[in-house]
């Protein structure tokens, strides 16, 4: 890895990064409407967020303008939104129970619908009016990492991380309990103001490593480098702990 392509910041505990996040999102806010008048969040899924997602909805829940900011989810798992592996699950009981956001700022997955696909790209393409071939500019895309080296659901040698054109694409991942998912497309999320990984513990070390030393590496995280934006990676002391140092060094 180039050490310009990546800003790192790493934290003394999970908290802290979650802490940092929650504020990185505030002040995004803040900036995104002063300047264009609304402010896009893509929320990611997993656990790591959750703290986010509650400082969010708690102590920060008046520091944002919810009638301007819209969330949308980077991806979805295709369960029905009360299942317990749901993303939308975990994000209405972690931050929209807790604030009060317009209901159609809020732009989740109709997981229900054999079109679910179509409709969450109709949905996006119509919020950002855009044109064929275009994509929507996120101002802040939230993102994971997988022990595999997956991110959003973007998966190693899937064919969703092909898709140059859709906004959204169906994901099959065979042998993985939650087989069916859609996500947003790698052209997507490069073409984002920013993004910002959450990454914590020892079982991540590994993949992190590899991502930051190995120049050969082809996990999908590797490939989300902003066009002309920025990609932060936040990492605690666990999960940066086989990185070389130099690279921790932000530039
Ligand atoms: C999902 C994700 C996924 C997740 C990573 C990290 O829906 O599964 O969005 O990409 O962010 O797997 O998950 P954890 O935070 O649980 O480690």
């Amino acid at each position: 890895m180039k050490q310009s392509e990546f800003i790192t910041r790493v934290f003394g505990s999970p908290y802290e990064l979650c802490a940092e996040a929650a504020i990185q999102i505030v002040d995004e806010a803040a900036k995104a409407i002063y300047v264009r008048g609304k402010f896009t969040l893509v929320l990611s899924g997993g656990t790591t967020p959750k703290t986010v997602y509650q400082l969010l909805g708690t102590q920060y829940h008046e520091e944002v303008d919810w009638e301007k900011t819209f969330l949308f989810l980077g991806d979805e798992r295709l369960v029905p939104l009360d299942h317990p592996e749901s993303n939308f699950k975990m994000v209405k009981e972690t931050l929209l129970n807790k604030i009060s956001i317009p209901e159609q700022n809020i732009f989740r997955v109709n997981t229900d619908s054999t079109d679910a696909v179509k409709e969450y790209e109709d949905s996006i393409r119509a919020f950002f009016e855009l044109q064929t071939g275009e994509y929507p500019h996120f101002d802040l895309v939230m993102l994971g990492l997988g022990e595999d080296g997956h991110t959003a659901s973007l998966f190693p040698r899937n064919a969703a991380l092909k898709e140059q054109s859709a906004i959204v694409t169906h994901v099959h991942i065979p042998q993985n309990e939650l087989s069916e998912r859609l996500t947003l497309t790698l052209p997507v999320f490069n073409n984002a103001r920013k993004v910002v990984f959450l990454v914590t513990g020892r079982s991540k070390a590994k993949i992190v490593a590899e991502i930051y030393d190995d120049p050969e590496c082809t996990y999908p995280a590797r490939f989300i480098v902003p066009r002309d934006g920025e990609v932060y990676w936040y990492l605690d002391l666990d999960s940066s702990s086989l990185v070389s140092s130099e690279c921790k060094l932000s530039p």
